[in-house]
């Protein structure tokens, strides 16, 4: 499809599990938000889903202008809003919303999250609010697993106040700053895309943070930037670090750089009770890392080290590599850590 096609396209794509229950696994459909053809999706799809044809229904939804100016981009919101609003059963059995290039009003978002009770990921690309706002979700009977924000615009603030199946967010954008997100009450959530940021930022979104993991931290690089989180998230207490450099991944599109970031002086991180790192190795970096966590985490209890990591790729090649396995290792490494620290740590090794 493109841009500048004015003809109502429609894509279906069916996954049919015909022989057995004749009823549509998947129905998706990719459409262009052009008036006349719509009533023919809505009448179409209402009876599908109305006679439980269909398990799953997703629809990735482009405004009928393209790129267009912001006005007629919140023209494309309306009309998305008032379809939703026409078609409520249709929306009732959304799993999957992607909407492309539109904007919203203040209450649109708020309201489409409420119309689609069935919906578990819901994806804005290239959308906006009409006015600069913040946006609230608060939707505590919703089924929203993922929520993702691609180059949203015009937001001051992302507010998830009551998201309780939440599982994934990711925020990103190609050109601009993204909008901050607070997080109230999303119990499920465990993934979140972040950069180091100064940590007077971050602290209001990671107040109440107890458990926090890093996968895949390049073992070429520095790790001293991760002690940002600790400085955000004066409540943490777990905090699982997993260094890997995949030797069957994506090398050429993954650049391994160095995240340069000094941690602040003589801050102390109360609360962490467990530091755990996997990939971990006896180079000075390493080394010097952790005795600087177990300096500053004055009430730290245990800390766990071992050489594994888990990377599906490959981990058939690095797993058998077990380099700590002796006990003199264990006891050089333990003595190199504890060394002139008045710390009464639990160092597990293996
Ligand atoms: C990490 O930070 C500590 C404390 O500021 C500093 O002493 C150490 O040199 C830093 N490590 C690296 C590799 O920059
Ligand atoms: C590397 O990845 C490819 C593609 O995912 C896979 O087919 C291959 O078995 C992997 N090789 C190893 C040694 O894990």
């Amino acid at each position: 499809m493109h841009n500048n096609s004015r003809v109502g396209v429609w894509l279906i794509s069916l996954t049919c599990n015909c022989k057995r229950d004749r009823v549509i696994n998947t129905l998706r459909l990719v459409f262009y938000l052009l008036l006349p053809w719509l009533s023919s999706i809505g009448r179409a799809v209402d009876d599908i889903a109305s006679s439980g044809k269909t398990k799953r229904l997703e629809f990735v939804v482009f405004p009928s202008c393209g790129r267009g100016s912001k006005p007629q981009l919140a023209e494309s919101g309306q009309q998305l809003m008032s379809f939703s609003r026409s078609y409520p059963i249709t929306f009732e059995w959304l799993t999957r919303l992607k909407l492309n290039s539109l904007a919203f009003g203040d209450s649109d978002v708020p309201s489409l999250i409420n119309a689609c009770h069935r919906l578990e990921h819901l994806s804005f690309r290239f959308c906006s609010l009409v006015k600069y706002s913040v946006l609230k979700i608060d939707a505590p009977c919703s089924r929203l697993q993922t929520l993702e924000f691609i180059g949203f615009r015009q937001c001051a603030r992302i507010e998830l106040i009551s998201v309780p199946d939440l599982r994934r967010l990711e925020c990103h954008s190609c050109l601009k700053e993204n909008p901050p997100v607070r997080f109230g009450y999303v119990p499920q959530l465990h993934d979140i895309w972040v950069r180091p940021e100064h940590p007077g930022q971050c602290t209001p979104i990671f107040s109440n943070l107890r458990d926090v993991y890093f996968y895949n931290i390049f073992v070429e690089c520095d790790l001293n930037w991760t002690l940002f989180i600790l400085e955000a998230a004066p409540s943490l207490q777990k905090f699982h670090l997993s260094r890997h450099s995949c030797v069957n991944g994506s090398e050429d599109i993954d650049e391994k750089t160095n995240v340069v970031w000094e941690p602040s002086e003589n801050l102390k991180y109360l609360n962490l009770k467990l530091l755990v790192m996997n990939g971990f190795s006896e180079e000075d970096k390493v080394m010097d890392y952790v005795r600087l966590v177990m300096e500053r985490a004055v009430g730290l209890k245990r800390i766990e080290l071992s050489n594994k990591h888990m990377c599906v790729k490959c981990n058939s090649l690095e797993y058998p590599r077990k380099f700590l396995v002796d006990e003199a290792t264990k006891h050089r490494v333990s003595e190199q850590l504890t060394h002139g620290l008045s710390s009464a740590v639990k160092i597990i090794i293996g």
